[in-house]
């Protein structure tokens, strides 16, 4: 077969090559020798490091000779790349040699940088000022020193744009311009790599052939993918835009927020969208007959209907205990076992201190909650909760407030007030508003409180103090991302 008995090995490795590796190549088969690698590939617009992997890797060999020469070469150092090309001097040197020696036209003429190209003269002793009329004249001291600027600014362009070939060269022709300049610390001298190439006549008359870009069943199929010039992928290439998932604002928040408190060190605790009432009322010293368990608030299941009482049964016990010294009348099972879905997070706080029995602890959760809201702009029937509670000794309302202050803060709300409020569970009890610059009114956001003892001794937990608090994910999620429609937050409308 033609192809199979054309192209050895090694050449089909010279056929893998990436697009630039072949333009390189391309450019090479058009030379017979190249005396620097550097120059070619500065010219050429080539990354020499990476025509150097090329080289490196043994892709050519068989096409390509090279030596490697190392060289001493002359480069700017970042002292003299700030100058732009000019040395300090070599302007006002210019025009004082032209005969121009009046103070106010060469002020005129160079601006700002008059006092600077002068000093540089001053410092060699090759002027001084004096005076004249008007404004004085710059006066000639030495001129020799206004002579080899031409010289020094000659050297240090070609320095710059490394259009002199070898440093030999260079050193002949400007020994004194580059021991200044190098004194003057704006260039110094740097060993290089380079290498010298000879293009074999194998690469010379190689044919790279036209390149496959899509392989085809029939190539596959002949086996002729084996030899012909198959273009490989490019993962640099720039390719168009595509809209990949990612999470919603929502989720964002959620993870932001998430974050902070496991920074602040709390754990995160979880529980359940469907719940007893005993959890969501009962255990929170919320009276049977309070408004907040009416169907117009809450959400009552009809399938379960009702769910098992914990099985602590002293727990029972006791809720019913300070439910009924409290508030009178009959505290029933039959109220606590409704099955309802979860009004906030608090559940899962109530289960968890259950859970502790006294232990001190930090907890948070992100968590969905259900309230028979009448939906507007800025009410959903299910949003978010942030809740947290902190167990442990001593706790005060300072404690609350700093750390709503801390978590309000990381999130870049930086005032806070508080306003007393009433929860049956909390005593006292701080609704919780932020400062919104853009609208510069105070917002709120959340509500909070230390737990009663009458919520506490039955869980377990009567000789511990806390602080606690329910925040609202959604607004912090408006606020922070200037939404001003509840439901833009969620649903399958993705645009935000
Ligand atoms: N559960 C309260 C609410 O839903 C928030 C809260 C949590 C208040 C904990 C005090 C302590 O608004």
């Amino acid at each position: 077969m033609f192809f199979g008995a054309f192209w050895g090995l090694s050449m089909r490795d010279l056929l893998q090559l990436s697009g630039k590796q072949r333009q390189f190549v391309e450019l090479l088969q058009r030379q017979s020798t190249v005396d620097s690698l550097r120059s070619l590939c500065a010219q050429a617009g080539f990354d020499i490091n990476f025509i150097n992997g090329f080289l490196l890797s043994g892709a050519l060999n068989g096409y390509v000779q090279w030596h490697e020469h190392n060289q001493q070469r002359w480069v700017l150092t970042a002292k003299g790349e700030e100058l732009d090309g000019v040395l300090p001097g070599f302007d006002l040197a210019e025009r004082l040699l032209q005969g121009n020696s009046d103070r106010a036209t060469l002020q005129a003429e160079l601006g700002t940088a008059f006092s600077l190209n002068y000093g540089a003269l001053r410092r060699e002793q090759a002027v001084d000022l004096v005076d004249g009329d008007g404004e004085g004249v710059v006066k000639v001291l030495k001129s020799s020193v206004l002579g080899a600027y031409q010289q020094r600014q000659v050297v240090f362009a070609a320095v710059r744009e490394r259009s002199i070939a070898t440093d030999q060269e260079l050193a002949d022709r400007a020994a004194s311009s580059l021991e200044w300049l190098q004194q003057q610390g704006y260039i110094t001298s740097r060993v290089e790599s380079d290498y010298s190439l000879t293009v074999l006549p194998a690469l010379q008359t190689l044919e790279l052939g036209d390149r496959v870009t899509a392989l085809s069943s029939e190539l596959i199929l002949s086996g002729q993918w084996r030899q012909v010039d198959l273009k490989p992928y490019d993962i640099h290439a720039e390719v168009p835009d595509v809209a990949y998932g990612r999470p919603t604002i929502l989720t964002q928040c959620i993870q932001r927020i998430r974050d902070i408190f496991l920074n602040m060190g709390f754990d995160e605790m979880s529980g359940y969208l469907v719940e007893s009432a005993f959890w969501n009322f009962d255990a929170l010293f919320t009276p049977q007959d309070h408004p907040a368990r009416e169907v117009q608030d809450t959400f009552y299941l009809a399938n379960p209907q009702t769910l098992p009482l914990p099985e602590d049964q002293s727990l029972v016990d006791r809720v019913k205990q300070v439910h009924e010294a409290n508030y009178g009348g009959q505290w029933t099972e039959t109220e606590a076992s409704r099955a309802i879905l979860r009004a906030h997070t608090t559940t899962s706080t109530a289960r968890r201190l259950h859970q502790l029995q006294g232990q001190d602890g930090k907890y948070f959760s992100i968590d969905r909650v259900f309230r028979n809201e009448t939906v507007d702009r800025t009410h959903l029937a299910e949003f978010h909760q942030i809740e947290g509670v902190v167990v442990g000794e001593l706790l005060s309302v300072r404690t609350l407030m700093g750390y709503l202050t801390y978590f309000y803060e990381r999130l870049g709300f930086k005032n806070l007030k508080f306003k007393p409020t009433y929860n049956p569970y909390t005593e006292p009890s701080l609704e919780v508003f932020a400062y919104h610059p853009p609208s510069d009114r105070y917002i709120e956001v959340g509500n909070s409180g230390l737990f009663r003892q009458e919520m506490l001794e039955p869980l377990g937990c009567g000789d511990k103090s806390t602080v606690a608090w329910g925040l609202g994910l959604e607004r912090i999620a408006m606020l922070l991302y200037d939404v001003e429609k509840l439901s833009d937050l969620i649903g399958p409308d993705i645009r935000l």
